[in-house]
């Protein structure tokens, strides 16, 4: 089944083929699943065991394993895009040429979706006509060419052929992939993250959330034209190109800098897990551990219900994450929530055995004030994000 996160990553013989694991990586946070298919001649830069390593998936490199699967085809029939960073000189002059001759070649010239092609090359050999005929050769067949960046070479050398800014293939995959633009003009307000609440400068009251549906929604959100801000509580995650992120650590700092925000915001989305608690006197020094027993905690304010309380016409939306709870109480719940907050739409999901924090995946219901549940049934954290953001759109009319 495709659903716009299959992606192959094709790999080719250039020195720069060490920059495709953090492209793979920077994929891999915004949801998408990546088999990586590397060139023979690639594997003298990145091996086989780190593409493994790095994809958590078996590496297909040789077109002759498994002949009774067809791994071209069943490769190219799986996946939504290809991208191919690095793309040798060799490479390009290959697939225009409409040559098949290792699996990452054949999977080019069997499939009908995207191609993303990063070439990454010695100057003279971007420039050479043979590579500007080719490069125009593809173009003109609908491949999509991420130019090269200027800038340092292999060795010495400075000029027009380096590998580019990850951020720029990922933009270009999202264009390629067609993402929607219905959000552009709108101001999306996203907290991530898990707050800290300082014990000493050692030891903190603080919990498990990873960030990542945070972050999947502010991406999502951006890549669908908004303006995005996110507020991101000890993440441990990259910013996102063209989203502006401001760190904070607790949940006042959290809530100062929402309360500054939210009034220019159309939709406000509380992923943060915000710590109910923090000590009422921060030590200054290591705590004795027997004063740990009658730590003295004061309450943190509900930050979501301190901004609904000035609510205007923002569409705000909250989680519930409830572990170890009976389904049916969990849900009662989690609409007692969205009620007591003021929100327009809550996601409840169960994070019992940790399924939940720190994966890629999502599974779970989503209330609306209405009174309508939809259910979201597993899916990654980015196809979550784009269903929030379609119902708050909807909501906005
Ligand atoms: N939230 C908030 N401020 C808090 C606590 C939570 O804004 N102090 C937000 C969260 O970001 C989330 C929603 O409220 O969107 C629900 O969070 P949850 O921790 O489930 O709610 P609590 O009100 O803390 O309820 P519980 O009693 O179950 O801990």
């Amino acid at each position: 089944m495709k659903d716009g996160r299959e992606i192959i990553l094709g790999v080719c013989g250039g020195i720069s083929a060490y920059k495709s694991c953090d492209l793979l990586r920077r994929m891999q946070e915004l949801g998408f699943l990546i088999t990586v298919v590397p060139t023979r001649a690639s594997l003298n830069f990145v091996g086989i065991a780190t593409w493994e390593a790095l994809s958590g998936r078996e590496v297909p490199e040789d077109l002759w394993n498994n002949v009774h699967q067809v791994p071209h085809i069943a490769l190219a029939k799986r996946s939504s895009a290809i991208v191919i960073a690095p793309a040798t000189a060799d490479f390009i002059a290959k697939i225009a040429a409409g040559l098949a001759e290792d699996l990452l070649s054949n999977i080019v010239l069997a499939a009908s979706v995207p191609i993303v092609l990063v070439p990454a090359m010695h100057t003279e050999m971007w420039f050479n006509p043979a590579t500007v005929a080719n490069i125009q050769t593809l173009k003109s067949r609908g491949l999509i060419v991420v130019e090269p960046d200027s800038g340092r070479l292999t060795g010495e050398d400075v000029g027009v052929g380096r590998y580019p800014e990850t951020s720029k293939i990922i933009t270009a995959l999202s264009t390629a992939l067609g993402t929607k633009s219905d959000l552009l003009g709108k101001r999306v307000l996203v907290s991530a993250g898990g707050t800290r609440e300082a014990i000493d400068p050692i030891r903190y009251i603080g919990n498990h959330s990873s960030g990542k549906q945070g972050y999947a929604l502010a991406y999502a959100a951006a890549a669908r034209g908004a303006d995005v801000t996110l507020v991101a509580a000890n993440t441990n995650l990259p910013d996102i190109e063209g989203v502006s992120t401001i760190h904070v650590t607790t949940a006042l700092q959290m809530q100062e800098q929402l309360e500054a925000l939210f009034g220019a915001t159309d939709i406000l989305i509380m992923a943060a897990a915000v710590a109910d608690v923090r000590p009422a006197h921060p030590n200054s020094f290591k705590l004795d551990k027997v004063k740990l027993e009658s730590l003295e905690l004061v309450s943190n304010p509900d930050i979501t219900s301190t901004l609904t309380e000035r609510k205007g016409k923002q569409i705000v939306i909250g989680f519930a994450a409830q572990a170890s709870e009976e389904y049916e109480s969990g849900i009662a719940k989690a609409s007692a929530k969205l009620r007591a907050k003021n929100l327009d739409l809550i996601y409840f999901n169960d994070v019992s055995a940790g399924a939940i924090f720190g994966s890629e995946n999502t599974q779970g219901i989503i209330l609306s004030d209405n009174g309508v549940a939809t259910e979201f049934p597993e899916g990654t954290k980015l196809t979550l994000a784009n269903k929030l953001l379609d119902f708050a759109l909807d909501k906005l009319g």
